[in-house]
């Protein structure tokens, strides 16, 4: 009598453990946060859903929107592309980081005189890259501004007012960080 054929395993045995979470700290804002995190957290996510700053929005989460630019020390970053435990010790700026209501960052009030947004999405990530835009010091006409903004999208075609409010401040060159 012929043996009964056995399938092939599909190899499917009790699955590894995932990687422990590891500890992260992180000034966001002026304000030292440690968070513990498993080590694919994206910065982005450490932001919306571990320190609770939901300004700093998720589009794409590919790298090919801005909505979730942020500053790391001084420095524009899409929050998407970069792991949290990447930016251990790092200081994070966030929109919450740069204006509040009643005090707001010349950047923030440019965008309303000028009518820079209409559902307001793309907005903290346009402000926060324009903020690096400043820090760089390397826009100074509108065709440098649109060329160095082009990595931050606008679905709703604020265009001319975002670069008008942008060229506004770039022009009176205040604001540093
Ligand atoms: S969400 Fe990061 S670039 Fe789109
Ligand atoms: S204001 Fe709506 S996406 Fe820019």
């Amino acid at each position: 009598m012929k043996p009964t054929p056995t399938i092939p395993s599909a190899g499917f045995g009790a699955l590894p453990e995932p990687p422990a979470t590891g500890n992260v700290t992180l000034i966001i804002n002026g304000v030292r946060r440690e968070m513990q995190l498993a080590p694919w957290t994206s910065l982005l996510d450490a932001l919306r859903e571990y320190a609770d700053l939901t300004g700093t929005k998720k589009g794409c989460d590919h790298g090919q929107c801005g909505s979730c630019t942020v500053l790391v020390n001084g420095k524009r970053i899409n929050s998407c592309l970069t792991l949290a435990v990447m930016q251990d010790g790092n200081e994070v700026t966030t929109i919450e980081g740069l204006g509040q209501e009643g005090n707001l960052h010349p950047l923030q009030q440019a965008f309303i005189d000028h009518d820079a947004f209409q559902c307001g999405y793309c907005t903290p990530g346009q402000i926060c890259s324009a903020q690096g835009l400043i820090n760089e010091g390397r826009a100074h006409t509108e065709d440098e501004i649109r060329e160095l903004m082009s990595g931050n999208l606008c679905r709703c075609g604020a265009y001319v007012g975002i670069l008008a409010a942008v060229k506004e401040v770039v022009d009176k060159q205040k604001v540093k960080l």
